[in-house]
């Protein structure tokens, strides 16, 4: 497995010493013939943000789903805490502390933001305690600067920068010490992106792990302590923020030989040849 050791500039990395809150070790999930992992390894310390990426069918949501108690590993071992764990079902991994946001959120459009924050857990079960849920709503979207028009407003009129907002909110009510994120970004404009990569930063303010599944390098390396790459279901390297595109391309894609390789190899022949007039010039090949 790679590993760069490059300082990425960032918050410092969690001590060597200190305990991951959630740890996979030898994982491995097939579906029938097809093996969707085979043997991964991650860690995730608190206050950090871990990216997740690797190209379509990598595994990616399979790890997720393993994490969220929607599928059983076949083998390995899942430690929270430094304790062994089965994570037999969503319910349990909620009781864990490892709250997940899927890609496709589960908010319902016709509810208002509180209802949506609150649903299925509403603070009293026989009578809905509206004036405590706003408050709780109104201090947590306050404490993440979420930038919310109003509580009151159906979800169906938020932007999806805003809906986001509130899914990621909404699976902190419970207290997580682990949050993942499936794609938080994949469907929103610049602006929006930016709001939500400013949340992720908030939460793990907070001090919670944060595993963020992603295929956009640019708010990977905004956002990530460290990236983990998958490739056909296994670990394939992992980078700090810092990563080349070319070394980040290479372990997703498998292949040294591409077109970011090709370029930076360009480059880096023309630098070496400005330094070195013995060199022989490849003009034609310098730089495009
Ligand atoms: N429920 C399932 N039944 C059968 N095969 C599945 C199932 N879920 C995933 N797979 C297979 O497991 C492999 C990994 O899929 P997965 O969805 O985890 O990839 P991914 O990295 O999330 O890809 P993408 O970027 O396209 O979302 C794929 O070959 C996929 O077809
Ligand atoms: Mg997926």
């Amino acid at each position: 497995m790679t590993t760069t050791t490059e300082s990425s500039g960032r918050p410092p990395s969690p001590p060597p010493d200190s305990q991951p809150v959630l740890s996979l070790h030898g994982v491995s999930k097939s579906f029938g013939a097809v093996s969707a992992l085979t043997d991964i390894d991650l860690e995730v310390f608190p206050r950090e943000v871990v990216a997740l990426v690797g190209d379509n069918g990598a595994g990616k949501s399979t790890l997720v789903k393993v994490l969220a108690g929607v599928h059983l590993p076949d083998s390995g071992e899942i430690r929270f805490e430094g304790r062994p764990v089965h994570v037999t079902d969503p319910s349990t991994a909620l009781g864990l502390g490892i709250a997940t946001v899927f890609q496709d959120l589960a908010l319902c459009e016709n509810l208002d933001v509180v209802a949506n924050l609150f649903l299925g857990q509403e603070l009293s079960p026989l009578r809905l305690d509206e004036v405590h849920m706003e408050t709780r709503s109104w201090e947590l979207l306050h404490e993440l600067s979420a930038r919310i028009p109003s509580l009151r407003t159906p979800v169906a009129s938020l932007s999806g920068g805003q809906r986001q907002t509130v899914a990621i909110a909404r699976s902190l009510l419970l207290d997580p010490k682990v949050i993942i994120l499936d794609e938080p970004t994949a469907a929103l404009g610049v602006a929006q992106t930016a709001e939500v990569l400013d949340l992720i930063e908030r939460v793990r303010e907070r001090g919670l792990g944060v595993i963020m599944v992603s295929h956009n390098m640019e708010d990977v390396r905004a956002v990530a302590d460290r990236i983990v790459v998958l490739r056909l279901g296994r670990n394939n390297g992992v980078f700090e923020a810092t990563a080349s595109n070319e070394e980040l391309v290479s372990a997703i894609t498998g292949a040294s030989d591409n077109s970011v390789s090709r370029r930076t190899a360009r480059r880096t022949q023309a630098a070496a040849d400005a330094t070195d007039p013995a060199s022989t010039p490849t003009p034609t090949e310098a730089d495009s």
